[in-house]
């Protein structure tokens, strides 16, 4: 069941989704723990090749590999020979003979992730090519439904923002309906894009949306650095149409629904600065599972080539150790 590389969401089987969900599960025990680290990558090694700005992608992996015990090295890209014209290719070439176990990468291509994996022994995971995929990101916000929601089958997951650029929207409308959750996507016509799977429900107008009575509101990051025309008229016309607005609050705290956000949030343009601090938000649950399901994915991946085969740190675990016990 393993694999060595996590790609997308679109390639990976139910199966495969709930046996990470169920291995964060276990991995977010370590958390209360006063000794977090393990030594399920011991002697392994994690490269971050970051092309674009990260915080919490990049820390979070940072924070999983740690304490898995593996060896992080940042790769920094400003500081790098890329800045005198190497190529994608010749950089991945250097690497490889550097011979580092996983690869974390994020780049505004779509599809680089991949052209690296195919051309690596390290496991590479995705962590944002352009506006293609975010797999990670997927599975930690299945995660933290999943933890409201322990059966999320036929609960309801309203997306609403820049459809069109988001990375984040693709893998999670993906994984969720992967898990029977319902999608229904609310946007401005010129961010939600004209073809769209048919099973995700489209809707314009914010109250229509709300009357198909959603379980989770999930707003994504409206991205200014894609938009390379402009899509709606202005910022405060697209909060007023589309943001959760402290008179739009009222109402969702009366209905009890959760609020999600991958962040980072642009306040007063997505959610009112009051959105915040509502007890339904889960944003910051976001961030923390973060971790837990990054531990998951590199305890997963099994490194090819010439590595050794890896098993799961919590297949050993079943198989006896007493690690991960309280
Ligand atoms: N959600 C997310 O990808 O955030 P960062 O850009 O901070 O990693």
């Amino acid at each position: 069941m393993a694999r060595k590389d996590l790609l997308d969401i679109a390639s990976l089987h139910r199966e495969e989704i709930e046996f990470l969900l169920d291995q964060s599960t276990s991995f977010k025990k370590l958390f209360t723990h006063s000794v977090k680290k393990i030594p399920a990558l011991e002697g392994k090694s994690v490269l971050m090749l970051f092309y674009e700005a990260s915080t919490r992608t990049h820390s979070s992996f940072e924070v999983a590999a740690k304490r898995l015990s593996a060896e992080v090295t940042n790769f920094d890209v400003a500081h790098s020979s890329i800045t005198k014209g190497e190529s994608v290719r010749e950089t991945i070439e250097t690497l490889q003979a550097m011979r580092t176990d996983y690869i974390v990468v994020r780049h505004s291509h779509p599809g680089l992730p991949g052209m690296i994996a195919r051309q690596t022994t390290a496991s590479v995971i995705n962590a944002g090519d352009g506006a293609h995929e975010h797999p990670t990101q997927a599975l930690l916000n299945a995660f933290t439904i999943k933890e409201k929601f322990p059966d999320p089958k036929g609960k309801k997951v309203l997306i609403i923002g820049d459809i069109l650029h988001s990375r984040v929207a693709r893998s999670t409308s993906t994984l969720l309906q992967k898990l029977g959750v319902e999608v229904a996507y609310l946007g401005p016509g010129s961010l939600v894009p004209k073809y769209i799977p048919e099973s995700i429900r489209r809707f314009t107008d914010y109250e229509a949306a709300m009357a198909w009575a959603p379980d989770v509101v999930y707003l994504l990051r409206v991205q200014m650095e894609r938009q390379d025309v402009q899509y709606f008229p202005s910022v405060r016309e697209y909060h007023r149409v589309y943001g959760i607005t402290t008179a739009r609050l009222a109402e969702i705290r009366q209905r009890g629904l959760y609020i999600m956000h991958p962040g980072p949030v642009n306040r007063g343009v997505e959610l009112a600065d009051a959105v915040m601090d509502y007890e339904r938000s889960l944003i910051t649950n976001q961030v923390e599972n973060g971790i837990s399901i990054r531990m998951a994915v590199l305890d997963w991946l099994t490194p090819g080539g010439e590595f050794p085969r890896q098993e799961s740190y919590a297949a050993r675990q079943r198989a006896g150790s007493a690690l991960l016990t309280p």
